[in-house]
């Protein structure tokens, strides 16, 4: 059990419209067909113009069974898979990276990324105890940014002209979010709301 409601059942953790689930290997496909459109693609790995089905296959292989990694499907309640979100442990005392994804634009914007976040950030704080999460993201990227500040990370650093994109260099932003700022946002949410 999560606080907040939120339940962890085999492997499935619930918010109110949005749940995480284990990552199947016959969700790569759903995963490559998001990553097709280049205006999700930019958002995500601004890098290259195309991710192959095979390299997310082999990738997910490579790590499926990693202690340190864990991926999970993003579920619009009760079953649609419109999304992927996943943890890297890159520091053995506790820090984590995460990576997030709804995969259709005409799902962005309806709160569904910043539930799947919360979801992640509980499984982290709370199932793994992490000390710190952290993301990276790209200056052009907005909507991402404003996920994860109003998520309580801060931006820690930024590295100048690091991808080139729509004609012009942009900064990769990297944010963090610190376990006691994670408590500290949720004392403020119990003050002002008041259910327990
Ligand atoms: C980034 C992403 C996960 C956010 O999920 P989402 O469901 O679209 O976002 P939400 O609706 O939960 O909104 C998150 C925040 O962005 C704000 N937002 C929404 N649309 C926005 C826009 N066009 N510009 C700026 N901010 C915007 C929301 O108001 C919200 O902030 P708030 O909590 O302060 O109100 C999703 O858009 C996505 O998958 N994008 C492509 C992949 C990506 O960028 N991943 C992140 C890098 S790992």
């Amino acid at each position: 059990m999560h606080g907040r409601g939120r339940m962890e059942v085999g492997g499935v953790i619930a918010g109110s419209r949005v749940a995480l689930r284990a990552w199947e290997p016959e969700d790569n496909r759903s995963y490559w067909a998001w990553l097709s459109d280049p205006e999700v693609l930019k958002m995500f790995d601004a890098s290259v113009d195309q991710i192959p089905l095979a390299f997310l296959e082999q990738r997910y292989r490579e790590r499926a069974f990693s202690p340190d990694f864990r991926a999970y499907g993003v579920v619009l309640l009760p079953q649609e898979l419109i999304g992927w979100a996943r943890w890297t442990r890159v520091r053995e005392f506790g820090v984590y990276d995460v990576g997030l994804l709804i995969g259709r634009p005409d799902l962005w914007g309806k709160g569904y990324g910043r539930e799947a976040l919360d979801l992640l950030l509980a499984l982290l704080f709370d199932g793994q105890a992490a000390h710190k999460v952290q993301a990276t993201t790209f200056e052009f990227n907005r909507r991402s940014l404003r996920l994860f500040q109003s998520a309580g990370f801060q931006v820690e650093g930024e590295s100048r002209d690091d991808v080139y994109v729509d004609g012009r260099f942009w900064k990769t932003i990297r944010l963090g979010l610190l376990r006691g700022e994670y408590a500290g946002r949720r004392g403020e949410a119990r003050g002002g709301g008041g259910c327990g």
